[in-house]
Parts: C-alpha cells; structure tokens; sequence
C-alpha cells in the first residue's frame, strides 16, 4: 500500500477543486488501508506567549464548515484555543506514507451539536467526563477513580447523563490544507490549499 502511494504520487491534475473533498478521498484510502484509528489526529495549540502544546484528539466529524473533535473546555486545550483561536492539526499517516496538516481557526461547535454527540457514546464514557476536570492535577490514581465511583452513583446506567458545563466540540475551520504523499528520494509531493477571498489556491511546496 505505501509502495502503491509512493510510485503513484499526488499531482495537480488530480486533486479536488476544495480541501474538504480531497481530505474525504484520502480518508477513505486511510480506512481502507487499515491503518489503525485513521481519525486521530494532533492538535496543536499555543498559549498567548506562543509556547505551543499539542497532543492527540479523535476526529469525530467534517463538512465545509471544518474538522471537529470533543474535548474538555477547561482542558489545557480548552483554555488555549480560547485565548488563542489559531490551532495546527496533524494526520499522521505514516503506514501509507502520508500526512495532512491543516492550519486554521477553532471555535465552539453549538450546544445542540455537543449534546447530541455527547448522548451518542456509551455510558461510562459520559461519566468520565463528568468524572474528569482534564488537564488538572490529581492528588492520586484513587482519587480520580472515587470522582467516577459517585458521578456513576449519581447518574445510574439508564438513566440520562447530562452534559458536563464545560465539555463540547471544537470546529477548526481551515485557511490552509496541506497534502503530503511520500516519495522516491525523498521527493515528496507536497500541495497545499490556501484560502484566498473568492476559493481555494492551490501552491506545491519543496519536499
Ligand atoms: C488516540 C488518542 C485519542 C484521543 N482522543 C481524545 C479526544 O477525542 N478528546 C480528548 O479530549 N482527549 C483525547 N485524547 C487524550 C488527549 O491526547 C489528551 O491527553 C487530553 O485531551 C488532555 O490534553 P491537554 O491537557 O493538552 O488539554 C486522546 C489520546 C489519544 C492517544
């Protein structure tokens, strides 16, 4: 599969007229190569004195609209994206020899679209969010699981979790999508969208 990409490379003439319909392209190569958890991707903030963080995050969906994914708001992240809307994400495909690095702008997805995302997952998994003030520091492993023990307590199986006040989804909404495909020598192919007034431009970059 990755000699297949390799040897095909990504031209020009090929690629999508928007960013969105490329990236449904590849991800569906993603998934049909078998790659473990195609939808994981990095997320890279910075803080407003530019120190940067970043760590992983399941994409749970996409449009024209953005990239989105479901994380704590007063997480690290949270906290960041909020002072600092500018945010990098990572594809990091490396069985097929490929990545997509998407540079743009996250913001809060709306309260019905978290709430309906958040009722769609199992039920322990509700209660862990409510279990965990993420990104905090904990006293101890106990402590952490005593949190659960009575949120579980509290919001028995069958019953309706509501969401936690400070967890959602965020939207990155991309100005730039960069598509790179490993090549012979290392003579990747790199085409990248930019975001311009009227569409997207599309530039190759050196390797
Ligand atoms: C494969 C993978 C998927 C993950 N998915 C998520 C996710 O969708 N949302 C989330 O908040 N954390 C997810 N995590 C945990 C984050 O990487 C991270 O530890 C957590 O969100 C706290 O990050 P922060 O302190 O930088 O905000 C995932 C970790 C891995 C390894």
């Amino acid at each position: 599969m990755r000699a297949h990409y390799r040897s095909t490379g990504l031209h020009e003439a090929e690629l999508a007229a928007d960013p969105f319909e490329q990236f449904a392209r590849w991800f569906a190569q993603a998934v049909a190569s078998g790659l473990h958890e195609p939808n994981a991707m990095v997320v890279a903030t910075a803080d407003p004195d530019g120190r940067p963080g970043a760590r992983m995050v399941l994409l749970k969906g996409y449009d024209e609209r953005g990239f989105v994914f479901f994380t704590n708001y007063g997480s690290r992240k949270g906290v960041e994206i909020t002072r600092n809307p500018s945010v990098a994400l990572v594809f990091p495909w490396h069985p097929i020899a490929r990545q997509i690095v998407i540079e743009g702008r996250a913001g809060r997805v709306e309260p019905e679209e978290t709430a309906a995302y958040f009722h769609s997952r199992p039920h322990g998994s509700q209660i862990g969010a409510w279990a965990s003030a993420q990104s905090t520091v904990a006293a101890s492993r106990e402590e952490i699981e005593e949190s659960y023990r009575r949120l579980a307590a509290l919001h028995p199986e069958g019953s309706e979790v509501p969401v936690p006040p400070e967890w959602g989804g965020f939207r990155v909404e991309p100005d730039r999508v960069e598509f790179w495909q490993g090549r012979e020598n290392r003579l990747h192919d790199r085409l990248r969208y930019v975001r311009r007034p009227h569409g997207w431009h599309v530039e190759r970059l050196y390797p």
